[in-house]
């Protein structure tokens, strides 16, 4: 995966571009981990802190993705590819089969984003429409995907078809009564065993359509299956799971509790991590859960929070080890949440 490196003075470093090593401050801190994208503003921060030289992986040469745009435009398109899903999935409720051709224009619509990171972050985080959270949740779960594949390095071809299968993951729940899926209390066990059939109906749906890959159609088949095993249909374990899969279930997982701090409580971003990081062992792969958290924090330094001191700080550094406990900065002072005994985040802002 990884293909050598070069040493760039900072100056010529552009966003898009990954670090190959670790960088420290003067101070023997390390400011950003190995394998992140670079986007404008971390390379600011790099010159700001007095940065000279960066290794980086050697870029690979562009296809015909269209530059970033601006965040206002992005959320145009965003909305507008949210209804292109809710129209794949009800013309499948309705009876059609899945439109490759629509899908694979969604995924053109995703891929024209590729560069907007930040734009993607915040647009997953934002309070969305509960009816229709099946949609925006693929949609969701398709950019993530892209993201995660492009910091796995994967060829264009490979997140083409990662998107594909992150837009797709849940097309089976159309084929679930509607009054299982938005039912407000709790499942019987009947009714949560015909939900985890979406799987497989989603496998059954696509995967003699043709334009859809099998690995495509294999990865939506396999995408609640867990690395130990304990996961379904099939209870495979993470040696015989495609990576698509495997990349799939880390989006969804993340997509789902973002919004379930959205929809219930007033749990950070971080707490999200943290969960991610300690809740998972054995159930997410290991690398890509590393990958995607190395990646992703770094979109949160700069994030103002409210400490429980009533103080409002900005997150200057995030602990790999510890990711719900950032370092703050409060006017001058530092304050490592991670070291106090006492302060604490309480607050996003
Ligand atoms: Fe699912
Ligand atoms: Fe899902």
């Amino acid at each position: 995966m990884k293909e050598g490196k070069a040493i760039l003075s900072i100056d010529s470093v552009k966003p898009g571009m990954s670090t190959a090593e670790v960088i420290f401050n003067k101070l023997g801190n390390v400011i950003l981990w190995e394998n992140v994208t670079l986007d404008e503003n971390m390379i600011a921060r790099l010159k700001n802190l007095g940065i000279e030289t960066v290794a980086v992986h050697p870029e690979k040469p562009k296809i015909t993705y269209v530059k970033s745009q601006s965040s206002q435009q992005f959320m145009v398109d965003y909305e507008r590819d949210v209804m292109a899903v809710k129209q794949i999935f009800q013309n499948i409720t309705s009876g059609r089969t899945l439109s490759s051709q629509m899908a694979q224009q969604i995924v053109d619509s995703v891929l024209e984003h590729v560069d907007a990171h930040r734009n993607i972050i915040e647009s997953i985080t934002q309070v969305r429409n509960i009816d229709e959270y099946t949609y925006y949740h693929s949609l969701n779960v398709a950019l993530l995907c892209m993201l995660i594949g492009k910091w796995l390095r994967l060829d264009d071809q490979s997140v083409r078809d990662l998107t594909l299968a992150g837009l797709l993951h849940d097309i089976g729940k159309t084929q679930i009564p509607l009054h299982i899926i938005n039912k407000p209390g709790k499942l019987t066990d009947d009714e949560f065993e015909e939900i985890k059939r979406h799987s497989e109906y989603g496998y059954n749906l696509i995967h003699q359509v043709d334009g859809i890959p099998s690995e495509v159609a294999i990865a939506v088949l396999t995408h609640h299956e867990k690395e130990d095993g304990s996961g379904y249909p099939m209870g495979m374990t993470g040696d015989k799971l495609n990576l698509y899969s495997k990349v799939i279930t880390v989006a969804d997982i993340f997509d789902a509790m973002t919004a379930n701090r959205v929809y219930h409580s007033k749990d950070t971003p971080f707490k999200v991590f943290e969960l991610m990081q300690h809740g998972s062992f054995g159930v997410l792969d290991p690398v890509v859960l590393r990958v995607f958290l190395d990646n992703i924090t770094h979109y949160y330094i700069g994030t103002k929070v409210r400490l429980n001191t009533g103080e409002i700080g900005e997150v200057v550094f995030m602990n790999r080890m510890n990711l719900s406990k950032p370092v703050v900065m409060v006017d001058d002072r530092y304050i490592d949440t991670s070291v106090s005994k006492v302060i604490r985040i309480k607050e996003f802002l």
